[in-house]
């Protein structure tokens, strides 16, 4: 099947009250251990690239992977979207390359670093929102900002230094006419997200639940997602590895997202856990090998269980054949007539 437009995998998931994983992919590995996952568990799935992703790969690499995926795999409706789009011109690049969905990343000035202001994050995002839906392309926002950088990405600090402030979701997501927007909880990005379990103080799902309250209709997306398992850190340590004592976000705490308007859930420190625990467990005990299929082919199954696993637990499993795929010449339309409305519903407070 072509690609899908985000917005088409999100409404379907609203109605069906179910969240969609969202798997950052570098190269075909990746790709191949998600289609995997997809195709074992039926799943619609949202396959997206990060700036250092679609540099490290060369654009067109990565670009023509998804597209023999998509060929590949005809019963599964994927969305290929751009994860934290820095300024206009990515998005732009993005779009232009055949993703059906990019992510304008305002939260942060075009460094990737510096938060900007509400009316800079405004700005940029209206004018991709504008540029997209002409063309049929999906727009996530941010509005708050995470925690941590990863790949130079990011404010740093805690997640708890910029919580989103629901007031300023809801003047964002109507100035702006965003398809889905992401939400700043106390989540980071990476593997050191919190020092113990996290409980309300550091993971504010009370603040999530406020914004679904005040937006009950807008897609919400939770970035820094990972769950981080203890058992994915284990095998890395026992190979050799080093990392730190840390936790991620419980899933139970994704799952009460879902119950509350998260539609789009990011994922990708696991996967890097699973991969590079499965690589190290094979140098670790068969050191003569040095055939890249060797290590590589574990590690895409390693990746693969544990894709097929969040599938599962974030409710897509099974949902891949509910819906015809609409194509993106008639989400473009749907967005010029007013029919795909972008303006959101929103409650009294
Ligand atoms: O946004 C964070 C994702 O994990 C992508 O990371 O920028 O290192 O590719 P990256
Ligand atoms: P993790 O680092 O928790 O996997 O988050 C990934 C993410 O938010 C990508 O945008
Ligand atoms: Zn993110």
């Amino acid at each position: 099947m072509p690609l899908v437009s985000m917005r088409q995998l999100l409404d379907e998931a609203a109605k069906g009250g179910y969240g969609v994983g969202a798997f950052n992919v570098n190269d075909m590995e990746q790709i191949q251990a998600i289609m995997a996952a997809a195709r074992e568990t039926k799943s619609p799935v949202i396959v997206q690239a990060s700036r250092g992703a679609r540099a490290f790969a060369e654009d067109l690499y990565l670009f023509k992977l998804i597209q023999a995926a998509a060929e590949l795999n005809p019963d599964i409706p994927i969305a290929m979207h751009q994860d934290h789009g820095n300024s206009f011109e990515t998005c732009k690049s993005a779009i232009e390359l055949g993703y059906t969905s990019v992510m304008m990343d305002g939260s942060l000035k075009a460094d990737g670093k510096t938060p900007s202001t509400f009316e800079e994050n405004v700005e940029v995002t209206r004018k991709v929102v504008d540029f997209a839906h002409e063309r049929g392309v999906t727009v996530e926002g941010e509005i708050g900002v995470l925690g941590g950088v990863e790949d130079g990405h990011g404010a740093g600090g805690s997640g708890l230094d910029h919580i989103t402030d629901p007031d300023q979701a809801v003047e964002f997501a109507e100035r702006t006419g965003v398809d889905a927007l992401a939400i700043a909880i106390g989540t980071s990005h990476g593997a050191y997200k919190f020092t113990k379990k996290p409980d309300g103080s550091v993971l504010k799902m009370d603040v999530l639940i406020a914004i679904h309250k005040r937006l009950p209709n807008t897609h919400l997306v939770m970035h820094g997602s990972s769950s981080v398992p203890k058992d994915l850190q284990d095998v890395v340590n026992k190979y050799g590895g080093k990392l730190k004592e840390t936790w991620g976000v419980p899933v139970e705490e994704i799952q009460l997202g879902i119950r509350n308007g998260v539609r789009k859930i990011n994922v990708d420190t696991d996967n890097r856990l699973a991969i590079t625990g499965a690589i190290r467990k094979v140098f670790w005990e068969t050191p003569e090998k040095f055939d890249p299929r060797d290590y590589l082919k574990p590690a895409r199954e390693a990746m693969q269980k544990v894709v097929a696993l969040r599938m599962t637990q974030f409710g897509q499993a099974g949902h891949a054949g509910d819906y015809a795929p609409i194509s993106i010449a008639e989400i473009a339309k749907g967005y010029a007539d007013g029919s795909l409305t972008t303006q959101p519903l929103v409650a009294a407070k």
